[in-house]
This record gives structure tokens, C-alpha cells and sequence, in this order.
């Protein structure tokens, strides 16, 4: 009955990638711009003592040098996060200073004679050091390094009840690390002083050009309206491409402002992977406790994230990580204890999931240690407790028909019977007896997930559409396109709505002196929140359209319909105008605008802080993952076979997009399951570049099968849901459930690599 969406359409920005021809933040170019380079700590934790630049300033080409001291406003962006450390450095990625000169190579070798003087302080590097009594505090006002704002609790039933009736209770412990984002396109910025506005004009990869205007309002201690942010042709983000551009932007738009000349700023690979943002490491304790049927009575979690030198994201990403600690389970006792910690080292940012790649790997491992312990299979301990129709969420949300949908048991039980999921435990586990060293293993996991922000912030988006005179359509999102596909998902959405077809549509770059600030690009919420507007401005023109239509055609509006390019009278459909000349008579015959706003806001969701309870996201996300795995235990070496999975995304606006989107999160899981980890030594980062990163390559590329479920749901524009970030979550627990039917080992700690699958090396049982 769709037209459009519910369709493959070829991706709207496919030409511009595939041909080389879209215009990154890199490709761009100002007369008379400089280039600016930072000036690094070196120091995990240090005094600033003297910064002397009388050398650097001597070097031929150099125009200007700045120190925190001449950050013009606030030099706390996120509360805490400098644009230039002031008195202390408080971790390697610190920048003290900012060289802007005529070309890049002068600026790099200008910031080199830049002389800081530090007395080195006491760092804390891990949670552990940072939780110790009598830590050193990374931030003086912190007491025992928590970072505030960041404790969040959930509270169902009464956990020692709950333990007091379980007949068997596991205690275990989990342990994930800092990885990057790793996108292909290292960070960008180039600021413009703009004085018809007073203020400054910023091009770059910028996920989230609002928070940057914000920002640097407020760093550069100016109106909003003075700062214009373009956002260019993204190359990749994952949640990365926030924080550290921002600070780039402040930098640059600073030297920009001083200089009055346009300043560049491109990160080198090694810069980006010392100075932006990681996933956090989560440091997981778990009990649970059951029947001896499988029944879950009870789960208790205290987890430590690891927030790094900065406070940025962890208040919102814990809030999340609380909902779903105890994962997609009916169980009527939870306590859930989360807290963010402050070390001297890289800080923790947005990536790719927002916490539920930690806790996934840690609550989907635990399901299955349960499941040994009582002899079930993974897929009858996951079948017994899941959420169900008449059940609640852990927060305490309705589900079934007309409320949230949850078809997971379904999707459970259809997934393990497509894959085999039974016949090849029984047939890998018989192999595994008499096999050599290569062994065979099957995992399983499954999730839910709450689809935006929910009650981390108001799920608010904004759109424009305007009909030029031609009826081709110009449209412009406050949210970026960074590769998921997001803008030809909307374009479908307005093209179905408005009834016309695809290629009428152009999709414009976010600015944001044009459209309202709709917060960030994040959360799975492009489709859901974004579409929405889409839909709402879309609405609102066919509106228009259909009072001019009724008057060209002498009918009733409300019998009219938009399809094909036309404009149809439903009772009798031999009488019609184009979608153009309608048009064309409302611009030139009546005057109507044909440009409409559309803004969706949910409302705030309703949460009790005291118990974590209430409505915590207005619909969930379900998906479910099998991963077949072959271990060779003579060098601890996994390949992963194949990945089978399923995603509920309410209605498939692009199909293909999704199936995108979901192989692309399963290899991110597998690189995060498997490979991947940035290394740190004393507080230095070891892992220099993506040589050392080991990213999965496409020789790691497994076979990964896509099943859509569609469900019902009346949140989403024609009922579509998320998918973002759900595809990245799953696979890391399969994998480790897989490694450990094929060779006995439980592995608790990140990433399951050669040496601790061959070592067996992790976290002891307790
Ligand atoms: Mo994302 S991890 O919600 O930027």
C-alpha cells in the first residue's frame, strides 16, 4: 500500500561517495586561511607551571598563539571540559596551547618549540586506583573520583527476598575496555570570523552542530545567533565526532576571531585517537539468582564506568545503562547501582550503542552461565523469562497489544530454528569431543532496547520543507546524515507523504541559522524523532495543496489524495491535476506559502528518581542475535562463521538501508568482541594508529544474514522504529556464548583475543 517507504530506494548521497566527489570538511578552502595545531600535554596529571611560546612565536609564518588565558567566555564546555587546560593537565590529550600559522607543516613545527614548564602530579589511571581510599582526585571537587550527576539506580521488588527465594545464585564479574569509534574520516573543523554577524561561521564533521553553537556561544561570550555552524558531508561518527570537534571549533574560532582570518583544523589520525572521545569501560558485578527451572527471581548489578579525565556524556549514557542492566527479562526483583568514575586518561564518550555494549556483553554472558548452571539451553533460559505481552518493562512499562509491542519470544524462537540453533549445540558439542584443535561453538543472545532519548532528554526534532515552483522539494533536517542513511530514509518519508516521487526531493546540508535546534544526532532517534517532523511538515503542505486542488478541481479536499506526481479525487478518479500545476496555482495564482516547519515533541517522559520507575522511553527496540564461531585452541584464534539476526523495527522505511545498518553494527560488535581495544600504558596511549587499533578488516567479514520483523507501533512516522544502534550490541555476547560452548572457557573481560582465549586469562569467578 506504500509508495515509497517500505521499499529499497537507492541511497539520495550514494552519487556524491561512490564517485569521490562529496565535499568533506578537509576538501574545503579559504583565501587567506591558516592552519592550526594544538599543543599537547604529554602528562596524564600535571601542574602547568610556565608556558613560554617566545620561540615558537619567532618562527617564520607563525600569526598567533593561544592559551587558555585567552579563551574570550567560559572555558568549561559539558561543565567541566576545557577548551585549553588551564592550571593542571589532567590527561595526555590535554591541549595547553593552539599555534595558527600560514601552513599546516609551520604550525606543527611551531606547536614543537612551544616550552611548558609542569610539575608532574598523582595520576589515577584505572577505577580501581580512582575508587582506592585516599586516591589522588583528578578534579579537587570530586570526592572518591565519582563524577557527579552520574549515579543512577533502578529498584524493582526487594532484591533480598528475591535471594532469599532463589534455589541456585551466581555472583559474577565483567570487564570491558576503551575502544574508538574509528571512523574513516579523521575530524575537520574550519572557523570563519563573520562580521556581519559578529560572530563566527563553522564548517566540519559535526554530529551535533546545536551543542557545538551552544558551546561556543559560550566560550566565545557571544548571542547564539552569532554563531553559524554548517555541518559538511560527514565521514563516519559513531558518536565520536562531538566533543572533541567542539573543542576543536572553539579553538579555531577563537584563533579566528583574534587573526580575523578564516582557520583550519584537521586532525592526524594519531591526534584523533589521543584527543577524542572512547567507548567507556564498564566494570560489572553481577548477581542473579533463580529456580532450578530457570526461572529469574532476582538480579543485582553495581557497575563502575570509567568516565576518563572528563564528565561529557556518562550522566546520560548510566541513565541508559540503569534501564537496561538487567536486559529484555520478566524479573520481579532488580536492584541496579551504576556510577560514573574519573581517571587521568582518555575520557569516555558517545559510541555506537551508549552503554548497552557493555552491559549486553556482561548481562547476555550471565543468562548463559546461568543457563550451564542449570543445564538448560541458552535458547530455553532466554524463551522462560523474556518479556511478554501483559508483562512490564524493568521500569515498569506496559507491554502488549495497543501499549509497546514485544515480539521477542517469537523472534527467539524463530531465530534458533531458522540457524539450527538445538541440532548444532548437540552436533558442535559431539564434534568437539573428538575433534583436533579446531573446535565449533553456537551463541546466542537477545535485547530490547528503549528507541531515542527517553527520559535522558525530550525526543524533540525539527524539518523544513519548501515546494519550489518546478515541484522539486527542498528539505533540511536538524539532524546530520554520518553515513546511516538517515536523509534517504526522510526523503522517502516526505516523497510518501507529499505523493510525489523520489528524485524531486534535494536534501540540504544542517544549518543552523535555518532550522530549530532539535538537540543531538543521536539515540537511534533519526528515523523516529526526524521522520516525525518530516511527516508533520509534510502533512501541513498536503494540506495546502489540497485546498488549492478542491478549488482547481471543484471538490471536497478531504476527497482528494496525493500519489504518483497527482492529485486524485478519491470518488472519482478521472478527475485529476498534477502535483506541479497545484503548485504553480498556489505560488503564482493565490500566493500560498509552500514551505512548513515541522516540529514533533514527544513530551518528556515521567520517571521516579528514588526507584528508577515510570515511562522511561515511549517504545522499545527487540533483537536477537546466533553467531557460529570456530576456535583453533592451539593459538586462541576465532573466526567468526556466520551471525544470523533478527530486528523488530516497527515498519521498515528502507529495507536495504536496514539490512546496511545492521550488518555494519554486527561487524562492529565482532571488532569489539574479538579485536579491538585502545591500549594504555601509565596513562600514555599505546595504540598509535589504526595499524595497532585492529579494526575488523573485510577478510574478518563473516556471513551475516538479516531477518526484519515489523511490528505494529504508533510512535514512529508510519509506525517505523530504530535502528541505529541496535546491531552492534548483540554480537559481542554471542560471540563470547559461542566461545564458550567451543571450548569450555568463560571469558569475562574484553576483547576475547588470541592470548585470553588461548590463555583462558580473565576475571576470576568472583
Ligand atoms: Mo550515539 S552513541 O547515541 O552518538
Amino acid at each position: 500500500m506504500y509508495r515509497v517507504i517500505n521499499k529499497e530506494a537507492k541511497r539520495i548521497d550514494a552519487f556524491e561517495k561512490v564517485t569521490g566527489r562529496a565535499r568533506f570538511a578537509a576538501d574545503l578552502n579559504f583565501a587567506g586561511q591558516l592552519y592550526a595545531q594544538t599543543v599537547y600535554s604529554r602528562f596524564p596529571h600535571a601542574k602547568i607551571i610556565e608556558i613560554d611560546s617566545t620561540e615558537a612565536e619567532k618562527v617564520a609564518g607563525v600569526v598567533k598563539i593561544i592559551t587558555a588565558a585567552d579563551v574570550p567566555g567560559s572555558n568549561a564546555m559539558f561543565g567541566r571540559f576545557p577548551v585549553l587546560a588551564a592550571e593542571e593537565v589532567k590527561y595526555v590529550g590535554d591541549g595547553v596551547a593552539v599555534v595558527a600559522a600560514r601552513s599546516r607543516a609551520i604550525a606543527v613545527e611551531a606547536a614543537k618549540s612551544v616550552r611548558v614548564k609542569y610539575e608532574e602530579l598523582p595520576a589515577v589511571l584505572s577505577v580501581e586506583e580512582a575508587l582506592a581510599a585516599n586516591a589522588p582526585r583528578v578534579h579537587e571537587d570530586a570526592e572518591g573520583n565519582l563524577i557527579e550527576h552520574t549515579y543512577h539506580l533502578l529498584r524493582v521488588g526487594d532484591v533480598k527476598e528475591g535471594f532469599a527465594c532463589s534455589e541456585v545464585v551466581l555472583e559474577r564479574s565483567y570487564r570491558t575496555r576503551f575502544i574508538d569509534q574509528a571512523y574513516i574520516e579523521p575530524e575537520a573543523v574550519i572557523a570563519l570570523p563573520d562580521p556581519y554577524r559578529r560572530g563566527v561561521e563553522i564548517h566540519g564533521s559535526i554530529q551535533n552542530p546545536y551543542s557545538l553553537r551552544q558551546n561556543l556561544a559560550s566560550v566565545l561570550n557571544m548571542k547564539i545567533s552569532a554563531v553559524k555552524v554548517i555541518q559538511s558531508t560527514i565521514g563516519g561518527s559513531f558518536g565520536g565526532k562531538d566533543e572533541s570537534v567542539i573543542q576543536m571549533a572553539a579553538r579555531a574560532g577563537i584563533l579566528a576571531l583574534a587573526t580575523g582570518r578564516p582557520v583550519k583544523m584537521v586532525l592526524t589520525r594519531e591526534e584523533s585517537l589521543l584527543e577524542s572521545s572512547k567507548r567507556h569501560p564498564f566494570y560489572m558485578h553481577y548477581r542473579i539468582g533463580s529456580d532450578k527451572d530457570g526461572t529469574i527471581k532476582v538480579v543485582e548489578a553495581r557497575i563502575y564506568v570509567q568516565g576518563g579525565a572528563y564528565n561529557n556524556k556518562a550522566r546520560f549514557l548510566n541513565w541508559r545503562g540503569s534501564m537496561h542492566a538487567s536486559g529484555p527479562y520478566n524479573i520481579p526483583h532488580i536492584k541496579t547501582d551504576i556510577y560514573g568514575v574519573y581517571t587521568n586518561t582518555i575520557y569516555g564518550g558517545a559510541m555506537r550503542g551508549f552503554s548497552a555494549p557493555q552491559i549486553l556483553f556482561a548481562q547476555e554472558s550471565l543468562i548463559d552461565e546461568l543457563a550451564a548452571e542449570l543445564g538448560l539451553s541458552p535458547q530455553e533460559i532466554r524463551l522462560k523469562n523474556c518479556l511478554k505481552p501483559g508483562q512490564e518493562t524493568p521500569s515498569g512499562q506496559e507491554l502488549g497489544p495497543g501499549k509497546i509491542p514485544v515480539p521477542l519470544e517469537q523472534m527467539i524462537k524463530d531465530l534458533c530454528r531458522r540457524t539450527g540453533f538445538e541440532e548444532k549445540r548437540k552436533e558442535f558439542t559431539a564434534h568437539n569431543i573428538t575433534s583436533g584443535p579446531l573446535k565449533r561453538g553456537i551463541g546466542l543472545a537477545c535485547t530490547f532496547r528503549g528507541a531515542g532519548l527517553g527520559g535522558e532528554g525530550i525526543d524533540r526534532a525539527s524539518a523544513v520543507v519548501t515546494i519550489d515552483q518546478d515541484g522539486s522539494v527542498n528539505i533540511i533536517s536538524g539532524f546530520t546524515e554520518m553515513g546511516q542513511g538517515m536523509r534517504t530514509a526522510h526523503a522517502q518519508i516526505v516523497a510518501e507523504v507529499l505523493g510525489i516521487s523520489l528524485h524531486r526531493i534535494t536534501f540540504n546540508n544542517t544549518d543552523t541559522s535555518i532550522s530549530m535546534d532539535c538537540g543531538p544526532t543521536v539515540a537511534s532517534r533519526g528515523t523516529l524523532a526526524g521522520g516525525n517532523a518530516m511527516l508533520l511538515a509534510g502533512k501541513e503542505l498536503v494540506k495546502r495543496l489540497h485546498d488549492r486542488a478542491a478549488g482547481i478541481l471543484q471538490c471536497r479536499a478531504d476527497d482528494l489524495v496525493s500519489e504518483d506526481d497527482m492529485i486524485y479525487c478519491r470518488s472519482n478518479r478521472e478527475r485529476f491535476v498534477s502535483f506541479e500545476e497545484t503548485v504553480k496555482s498556489c505560488l503564482f495564482d493565490q500566493g500560498i506559502s509552500l514551505s512548513a516547519q515541522g516540529w514533533y515533541n514527544p513530551g518528556p517522559e515521567e520517571l521516579n528518581k528514588e526507584s528508577g520507575r515510570g515511562r522511561a522511553y515511549p517504545t522499545y527496540v527487540y533483537g536477537c542475535s546466533v553467531v557460529e564461531v570456530r576456535v583453533d585452541t592451539e593459538t586462541g584464534k576465532v573466526d567468526v562463521l556466520k551471525i544470523t539476526s533478527a530486528h523488530d523495527v516497527g515498519t521498515a522505511i528502507n529495507p536495504q538501508l536496514i539490512k546496511g545498518q545492521i550488518i555494519g553494527g554486527n561487524l562492529q560488535g565482532l571488532g569489539y568482541g574479538l579485536l579491538e581495544e585502545v591500549e594504555e600504558r601509565d596513562g600514555h596511549i599505546k595504540t598509535g594508529n589504526f595499524d595497532d587499533l585492529l579494526i575488523p578488516t573485510i577478510k574478518d567479514m563473516p556471513e551475516i544474514e538479516v531477518i526484519i520483523y515489523e511490528t505494529d507501533d504508533h510512535i514512529g512516522p508510519y509506525g517505523a522504529k530504530s535502528v541505529g544502534e541496535l546491531g552492534v550490541e548483540l554480537i559481542t555476547p554471542a560471540i563470547a556464548n559461542a566461545i564458550y560452548q567451543a571450548t569450555g572457557k568463560r571469558l569475562r573481560e574484553l576483547p576475547l583475543n588470541m592470548e585470553r582465549v588461548l590463555l583462558g586469562r580473565s576475571l576470576s569467578r568472583q
